[in-house]
């Protein structure tokens, strides 16, 4: 598979998501940052602005839920039509049962690791989702410094992947940029988030091209 870009709308205008949107047309996935001020410490976006933006474009919607008791809320999400939605194993009561609900709603299933999370609690749950997300910021704000002590938990989490025989993608996300994705995907990422770095840039488009095009460089021969 290829490498792919999934650039999030957390510092994008608020005012103008459906613009914002449809200046990333290159984009995998449109990244959409749910917080509840519980889970993190910070207020977002909730369903009925994701529904909202359902209506407004075709591109896939990658839902990352940094919420508490996402059991009871992460399904919806799903049943709005998003692609993909991500829980956090830290907040969730029920992993495998939740995982198995959002791929029965005809969602991809994802788990996320804050940046101190250990991957090796959680290597049996692998095999039910179809993305480990590991964050490599605090969850909470956008236009945080890349954490490279993630990296070694990244190298590890490809080789859980591999022993699986299944393809899973890794994704990355936080402070993601020109600078920090050659180590990621290195490691062995095929899916980044990038906020700051594509919406700060002049042309947010060319950015997700350009930081593809630097991910499929470096990336490990059996990812790519
Ligand atoms: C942080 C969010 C990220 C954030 C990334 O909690 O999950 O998706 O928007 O923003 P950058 O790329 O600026 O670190
Ligand atoms: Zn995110």
């Amino acid at each position: 598979m290829g490498m792919k870009i999934t650039p999030s709308i957390l510092n994008a205008d608020f005012a103008d998501l459906r613009g914002e949107i449809a200046k990333i047309p290159s984009a995998d996935m449109v990244h959409i940052d749910v917080m509840d001020n519980h889970f993190v410490p910070n207020l977002t976006i909730g369903l009925p602005v994701v529904e909202a933006i359902r209506t407004v474009t075709t591109q896939e919607l990658d839902i990352h839920l940094m919420i508490a008791d996402p059991d009871r809320w992460a399904p919806a999400y799903a049943d709005a039509g998003a692609e993909s939605v991500t829980f956090h194993v830290e907040a969730a009561g029920a992993p495998v049962r939740l995982a198995r609900e959002l791929r029965a709603l005809g969602s991809r299933a994802a788990m996320a690791l804050k940046p101190a999370t250990a991957i090796e609690a959680w290597v049996d749950l692998i095999p039910e989702v179809d993305m480990v997300l590991l964050m490599t910021v605090e969850p909470g704000f956008g236009g945080q410094k890349f954490l490279d002590m993630v990296l070694p938990k990244l190298r590890r989490t490809r080789e859980l992947v591999k022993a699986t025989g299944q393809e899973i993608w890794i994704q990355i996300d936080g402070g993601v940029s020109v600078d920090t994705i050659g180590r990621c995907a290195e490691a062995g990422a095929d899916v980044f988030v990038a906020g700051s770095a594509v919406y700060r840039a002049d042309d947010p488009d060319a950015m997700v091209r350009e930081l593809r095009e630097l991910a499929a460089q470096h990336a490990q021969p059996s990812v790519e």
